[in-house]
């Protein structure tokens, strides 16, 4: 610690939200009061981004046919991904995988289009446009939780499906699909825990020590 850390209960309360930040798929309808909605853009607006590009753009879906709509690609999707499991299928179909129907506010987060000419930092790596919207995706997925509410990523669609229905330009991408509002409460663990689809490893087995694979 230095003499420029938080308070050490400001620090507490960082980690707390990411202890607790849940990815909710169980949501109890109501409302986000637009104020608290723009509070929240705007952590997510805070998030670093390669070179500046700040690539992501957030679409909010106001209309509720367009949200049956939305909803309506992520089921195609879940069956596709059911198929596509083989053996698992079936165990996958009982997992609840999204709860847009159910959540106060869905927004659509894209990658904007016109990205070739962001070359700093991306170079080589491309993909850290997907890396910076990731991290405003973070930012938001905290704040609400250290808000009480819950937030849930959706990333079963069929992107240029989802792109057509929201009038995305050429080249922008639509990556996550983010379910939020209020909740019953939060899970106490990873729901796909929960229900034995898998289990996290702990952080001793992925970090190494100057080689890949030694542990310290
Ligand atoms: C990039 C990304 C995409 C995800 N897509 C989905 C999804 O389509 N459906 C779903 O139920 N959960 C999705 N999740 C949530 C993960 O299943 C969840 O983060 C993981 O099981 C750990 O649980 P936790 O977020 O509660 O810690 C996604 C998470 C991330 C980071």
């Amino acid at each position: 610690m230095t003499d420029n850390a938080f308070p050490k209960a400001e620090r507490d309360a960082i980690y707390r939200a990411i202890a607790e930040r849940r990815d909710m798929r169980h949501f109890i309808g109501g409302t986000v009061e637009p104020q608290l909605l723009r509070r929240l853009l705007e952590a997510a607006h805070q998030a670093p981004s390669v070179g500046l590009m700040q690539p992501w753009r957030f679409i909010r879906i106001s209309d509720r046919a367009l949200r049956a709509d939305i909803q309506q690609l992520v089921e195609q999707e879940r069956i596709r991904t059911a198929e596509a499991l083989g053996e698992r299928s079936d165990e996958f179909m009982k997992l609840k995988v999204e709860g847009i129907n159910d959540c106060a506010e869905v927004l659509v987060a894209a990658l904007m289009d016109d990205r070739e000419r962001h070359i700093f930092g991306r170079r080589t790596l491309p993909e850290m446009d997907l890396a910076s919207l990731s991290c405003a995706i973070q930012n938001l997925w905290l704040a609400s939780r250290a808000e009480g509410l819950g937030m849930g990523w959706v990333s079963l669609f069929e992107p240029q499906a989802l792109a057509d229905l929201l009038g995305l330009p050429a080249g922008a991408k639509p990556l996550a699909i983010l379910c939020l509002g209020p909740v019953e409460e939060f899970y106490p663990a990873p729901m796909l825990a929960l229900e034995g689809w898998a289990q996290p490893r702990s952080l001793n087995e992925l970090l190494y020590e100057n080689r890949w694979g030694v542990n310290p």
